[in-house]
Order: structure tokens, then C-alpha cells, then sequence
């Protein structure tokens, strides 16, 4: 295969320019696909940039042709559970009219192998259910019901075009690269671990802890974390796989394991050696109790080998990012 170009749509952003960063590690190139609306053009560092926004397909069919991709890996989309409750008709449209052209134009130029970020925000509420890949999706949240409309998008297009999909669905990302090349950033900064990071260095006000009467051990809401290194190297299987021919598969990409919000709070703590600043506040609209993986597929069947996403390492990572200014993003 003498092309290697992969297009990652939002690789200027947190995972997909980790992601970047791991494909061109393995050996492709990772052709950025990203309008910088939440992304940043200092991220983009380990292939090609093409600027573009997933609304406009005569870009997207322009961009196909000129880099032959052999694959799509698509992370960009509106990712915040609070906003998506509060503006869902941009959820709607952006996420899944994006993703509609993507494969639209994908199809055209026959590059049929896709790797899509979806989430376990689109299972929703289940109480003492074991979500693994063959749970019910019931998303309680607009996020997760256009990340669940996007998976359909994906299994009409394979039963109509062949198309070919591994789809992920992510827990909670956290973490960065143990490099410092590349952290999280964004603006505003809504994600539990940088805004306790920028609360402990008093950059910003204590963390408000969302809800503490939930049906939970301390009444905070509990969340399965997975570091991002770990989250994209299995992105680099789902490649893989899809290029030997393995067909189309489901993943959660999750631990196992949930820590509850005050414990992501005290982990911090120990850390860091620094106390954090918070204060408990009510519930956050869309928030879903618990979710946690009960799912080891990605581990028995792709392969996957997590080896950061143990709590301390993930906000050891994300501290050093988090310290190290001078890489920061401006632009
Ligand atoms: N939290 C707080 N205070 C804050 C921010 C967050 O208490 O200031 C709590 C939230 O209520 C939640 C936990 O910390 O219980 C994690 O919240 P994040 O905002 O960091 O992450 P979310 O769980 O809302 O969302 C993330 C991703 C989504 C993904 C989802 C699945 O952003 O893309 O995980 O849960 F779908």
C-alpha cells in the first residue's frame, strides 16, 4: 500500500490530534480535516492540514480527490453533553448533516473503510444494566442521540454502498500525551479533569461539583475514564482491522472500572500534592447516574492493550500538559 493518507476530520482538536499523532506513528499520514471552530491549527502537527467544514460537501469531494484517502476517522462534532441540552438544533444539524456529507463524499470517491467516534452517552440512563456493545441505546441527551443517529447513517450506508465501519464508543476521555506535544484545550472548558487542573492552579473558581444526590455511594455522579493515548492507539487497530478485512465491528472503548466525581477529586489531590478547590452545586440537565463499560471486546477481540488509564497516570498526564504553558494553543 503505497498511500497511507488518512483523513481524520478534527484532528486540530483534543483526541483526534492524539489520534494524528498515533497514526503517524504507525506508519500513515493523517490528512487534518477540521474548521478550527473548537479545534486549533498549532495541534495539527503530524501530516497534512487541509482546512474545511463538514457543511460545505463541495470542500469535503475536493479534499477526497486531492488526497486519496484510503480511510476516514471521524472525530469532529459538538461533544458537550450541557450544551447539547441547552442548543440541540445545533447538535442536530452540525453533527449529523456533517456526518452525512462525510459519507456522502467518502462513498463517492470509494474510500469505504470509516472509523467513527461515537460514545456511550448514546446508551443513557440504565440502571444496574452492564452496558456492553448489545445494550439497548436509549441516549437521554441530544449529544447521544446524534452520535446514535450517525451509527444508523453508517449501517444504511454499509447495507446500501458497502460501506465498512468500526465504530467506538468512548467513555470518558481524559489524559494527554506523555510527550507534552499535545493536550486538551478547549474553549470554554467544560470537561471535570482541566477544569479541576485550572481550579488547583487558581485559574479559574472552585469546580463546582454537578449534583451530589444521585443513587451513587457519595451522591456524585460515577464515570468509567480512559486515557486518550489509550483511547486512540485502539483507533490504530480499528484501522487495521478494517484494512485486513476483519469487517465491520462495534467497541466500547471504556475500563471497566467508574470512579465517582468527588473520587476523580481526590485522586487530584494526591496527585497533584495540591488541594483542590470545589463546591457541591446542583445537577447538570443530561447527565446520565452512571456509565461504565462492561465490555472487554476491544481487549479480546481487536487487541487492544490500555496501559495509561489508570486514574493517577491520566491526571499526572493531563498535570504535566496542564503545566506546560509554553506548548499551549493560541490559534
Ligand atoms: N462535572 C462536574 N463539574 C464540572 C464538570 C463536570 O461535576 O464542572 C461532572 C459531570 O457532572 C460528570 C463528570 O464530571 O458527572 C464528567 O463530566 P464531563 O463534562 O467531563 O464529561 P461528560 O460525562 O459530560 O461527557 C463526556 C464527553 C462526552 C461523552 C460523555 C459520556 O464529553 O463526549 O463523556 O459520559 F459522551
Amino acid at each position: 500500500m503505497s498511500n497511507k493518507n488518512v483523513l481524520v476530520t478534527g484532528g486540530a482538536g483534543y483526541i483526534g490530534s492524539h489520534a494524528c499523532k498515533a497514526l503517524r506513528d504507525a506508519g500513515f499520514t493523517p490528512v487534518t480535516f477540521d474548521n478550527c471552530s473548537t479545534g486549533w491549527a498549532q495541534a495539527v502537527k503530524f501530516g497534512p492540514f487541509a482546512r474545511g467544514d463538514l457543511m460545505d460537501r463541495a470542500r469535503l469531494d475536493e479534499v477526497f480527490a486531492e488526497q486519496q484517502p484510503i480511510a476516514v476517522m471521524h472525530f469532529a462534532a459538538l461533544s458537550q453533553v450541557g450544551e447539547s441540552m441547552k442548543e440541540p438544533g445545533r447538535y442536530w444539524r452540525e453533527n449529523v448533516t456533517g456526518a452525512l456529507n462525510l459519507v456522502e463524499a467518502a462513498v463517492a470517491a470509494n474510500c469505504l473503510d470509516f472509523v467513527f467516534s461515537s460514545t456511550c452517552a448514546t446508551y443513557g440512563d440504565q440502571d444496574n444494566v452492564v452496558l456492553d456493545e448489545g445494550s439497548q441505546q436509549l441516549p437521554i441527551n441530544a449529544y447521544g442521540a446524534s452520535k446514535l443517529a450517525i451509527e444508523g447513517i453508517l449501517n444504511d450506508f454499509e447495507a446500501a454502498h458497502g460501506l465498512r465501519k468500526v465504530i467506538f464508543r468512548y467513555f470518558n476521555v481524559a489524559g494527554a500525551d506523555p510527550e507534552g506535544e499535545i493536550g486538551e484545550q478547549h474553549v470554554p472548558e467544560t470537561h471535570l479533569v482541566p477544569l479541576m487542573l485550572d481550579a488547583i492552579d487558581g485559574k479559574r473558581d472552585a469546580l463546582t461539583i454537578f449534583g451530589t444526590d444521585y443513587d451513587t455511594p457519595d451522591g456524585t455522579c460515577i464515570r468509567d475514564y480512559v486515557h486518550v493515548c489509550d483511547l486512540v492507539d485502539a483507533h490504530v487497530l480499528g484501522l487495521n482491522w478494517l484494512k485486513s478485512g476483519k469487517g465491520s465491528q462495534v467497541f466500547n472503548l471504556g475500563t471497566g472500572e467508574g470512579f465517582s466525581v468527588r473520587e476523580v477529586v481526590s485522586h487530584s489531590h494526591a496527585v497533584t500534592n495540591r488541594k483542590v478547590p470545589y463546591v457541591d452545586g446542583d445537577r447538570r440537565a443530561g447527565d446520565c447516574t452512571k456509565l461504565v463499560s462492561g465490555s472487554s471486546k476491544a481487549i479480546t477481540e481487536l487487541g487492544w492493550k490500555p496501559t495509561r488509564s489508570d486514574l493517577e497516570t491520566m491526571v499526572r498526564d493531563a498535570w504535566r500538559w496542564h503545566q506546560n504553558t509554553k506548548a499551549h494553543y493560541s490559534e
